[in-house]
């Protein structure tokens, strides 16, 4: 698809990586439909960028079905919300259970469906970006509702884009691994094992840009070595979490929680 002109809706708009997409669609002549919970930072961007704001809270199911509503008469969308941080165990309760699998799993999968349901009944071509990750490939200690709503959010996206093929609606997933100045990563504060490498903020967008222009199944944001590494996890995952242990993955979460 052509962004240049598109009306494009981004979910997770008001800060990290959301923000960054939003500047680089609106950069690219994209008119973009901005929602999240923040109305404050979502209306300060949308005014930088020209763009219309939906305050939405997406584990609310009102809230939900209204951003539901919108998107298919957008000509791109961009489920980028998402819960990155996983409370200690003592702490995990089922309402924490289901928020993190209805804002980083059900609603992108419903949104996905609604949108390509409606855009293919009308005739109409769409694109589907959902945001990912390198932690829907490998799984690390602490993590474990990040990794299970990202693992069955890449499930779903390799899926749906296949199932897409010929309809003139494409689905891309676009996974990020660490990812330095803003976001969830950046603003946890975790220090990265020497010599594990990070990508910017304006990588992912690039990232996003090319999920919907050009519909590869997948569009990976991380070194090449990094990319190895959560491919070999993927296969070896006993190994993996013995080097996980080796490196300290859990200490280096635990100890940027306590900071
Ligand atoms: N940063 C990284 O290193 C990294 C790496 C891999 C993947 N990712 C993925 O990239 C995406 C964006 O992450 P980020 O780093 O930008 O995270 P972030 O800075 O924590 O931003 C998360 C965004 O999601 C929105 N959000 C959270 N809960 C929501 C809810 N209940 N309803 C509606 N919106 C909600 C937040 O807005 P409000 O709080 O205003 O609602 C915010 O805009 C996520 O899917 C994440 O998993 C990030």
């Amino acid at each position: 698809m052509d962004v240049d002109g598109a009306k494009i809706l981004v979910t997770g708009a008001s800060r990290g990586l959301g923000a960054e997409i939003v500047r680089e669609l609106a950069r690219r002549g994209a008119s973009i439909v901005l929602t999240a919970r923040s109305a404050g930072p979502l209306e300060e961007l949308a005014a930088a960028v020209d763009g219309e704001v939906v305050v939405a809270d997406l584990a609310d199911p009102d809230d939900a079905s209204r951003v539901r509503a919108l998107v298919a008469d957008c000509d791109a969308i961009v489920l980028n919300a998402g819960i990155g941080e996983d409370p200690p165990l003592d702490e995990i309760d089922d309402a924490r259970i289901d928020q993190v699998i209805d804002v980083n799993l059900r609603v992108p999968i419903s949104l996905s469906i609604a949108y390509a349901q409606q855009r293919i009944a009308s005739g109409r071509p769409g694109a589907i970006a959902l945001v990912g990750s390198v932690a829907g490939i490998a799984a690390s200690p602490g993590s474990r509702l990040y990794n299970a709503t990202k693992f069955g959010l890449r499930g779903f996206a390799l899926s749906f884009a296949e199932e897409l093929h010929g309809t003139g609606v494409t689905c891309s997933l676009v996974a990020p691994g660490f990812i330095r100045d803003a976001g969830m990563f950046h603003d946890s504060g975790t220090e990265l094992p020497a010599g594990v490498r990070t990508k910017s903020p304006a990588d992912v967008a690039a990232g996003v840009l090319r999920a919907l222009t050009d519909a590869p199944p997948e569009v990976v944001v991380a070194p090449p070595e990094l990319q190895l590494m959560a491919r070999f996890a993927s296969l070896a995952p006993g190994t993996s979490g013995r080097v996980q242990r080796l490196v300290d993955v859990e200490g280096r979460r635990r100890r940027a929680e306590q900071v």
